[in-house]
């Protein structure tokens, strides 16, 4: 007799607020046996997973990136390989920046059935919600988004961002002085507009908005996990959140 296998649901948790769980992430995470999620994942979401069900976290210290996704990878086997039904829960999508490609193909692999539910970025969420919108008409036409994470100073991939309208980096928060840094020597302007969102779309949601020569002189303090924007789409900020006039 052929040996049951489960079934992987990489489910996008969106930024944030559990109200923006897709309705297709609720009901996968409603049949789902086990639920392994990320750190950025708020624990609301989990009040949707099923009773009983086993929500176990899979959170990534900063420098235990490898080991822990072996780990990661020995849980997504082990328990759909006996017949369950996982919900790999990851912050924002689990496409961009998530490694969810990854772990599609090791399922595939494996023989395992895998379902993707995509969930909201927060690289166009977070800043959308405080009131930066990524394009605009007159204002911006075009945007990357980019990581923070593992750029060398001074290397010449960042002349590649600096003819597009808006730039958002995930991911750099902690390395946001040499970011700037390599943008300006690439060619964008001290004195473009810049903000970090903070914890977007939840209740200690932040926002700090500076220049990018500001940044780039280490003069913003900022906490993580934030969204790094740049570009004029800042400036439209007061605009959309001004109160409304009375008559
Ligand atoms: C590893 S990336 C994962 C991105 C995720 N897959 C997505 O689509 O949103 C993590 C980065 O996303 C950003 N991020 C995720 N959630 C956020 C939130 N609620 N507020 C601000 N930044 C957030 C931060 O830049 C953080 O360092």
């Amino acid at each position: 007799m052929e040996k049951k296998r489960g079934k992987l649901y990489l489910i996008g948790a969106g930024p944030g607020d559990p109200e923006l769980l897709t309705l297709k992430a609720v009901r996968a995470l409603q049949q789902s046996d086990v639920v392994l999620y990320d750190r950025l994942v708020d624990p609301g979401t989990l009040a949707f997973a099923k009773p009983g069900a086993e929500c176990i976290y899979v959170g990534k210290l900063h420098g235990e990136q490898e080991q822990t996704q072996e780990e990661i990878f020995d849980l997504i086997r082990q328990h759909a390989l006996s017949g369950k039904v996982v919900a790999r829960l990851k912050g924002g999508d689990p496409m961009i920046f998530g490694r969810g490609a990854e772990e599609w193909v090791l399922a595939l692999e494996h023989g395992i059935e895998v379902e993707l539910i995509p969930g909201v970025s927060s690289a166009i969420a977070v800043p959308a919600l405080a009131g930066i919108p990524l394009t605009y008409r007159g204002v911006s036409r075009s945007f990357a988004v980019i990581t923070g994470h593992c750029h060398d100073a001074g290397s010449p991939e960042w002349s590649r961002y600096s003819g597009l309208d808006t730039l958002v980096v995930l991911m750099g928060a902690k390395n946001r002085v040499s970011v700037a840094q390599s943008l300006i020597a690439a060619g964008r302007r001290p004195d473009e507009p810049v903000a970090f969102v903070e914890r977007g779309t939840t209740s200690r949601e932040h926002v700090i908005t500076a220049t990018l020569g500001e940044v780039a002189e280490a003069g913003v303090a900022v906490q993580n996990p934030a969204v790094f924007v740049i570009g004029r789409v800042v400036e439209l900020r007061p605009r959309l959140f001004a109160p409304a006039e009375t008559p």
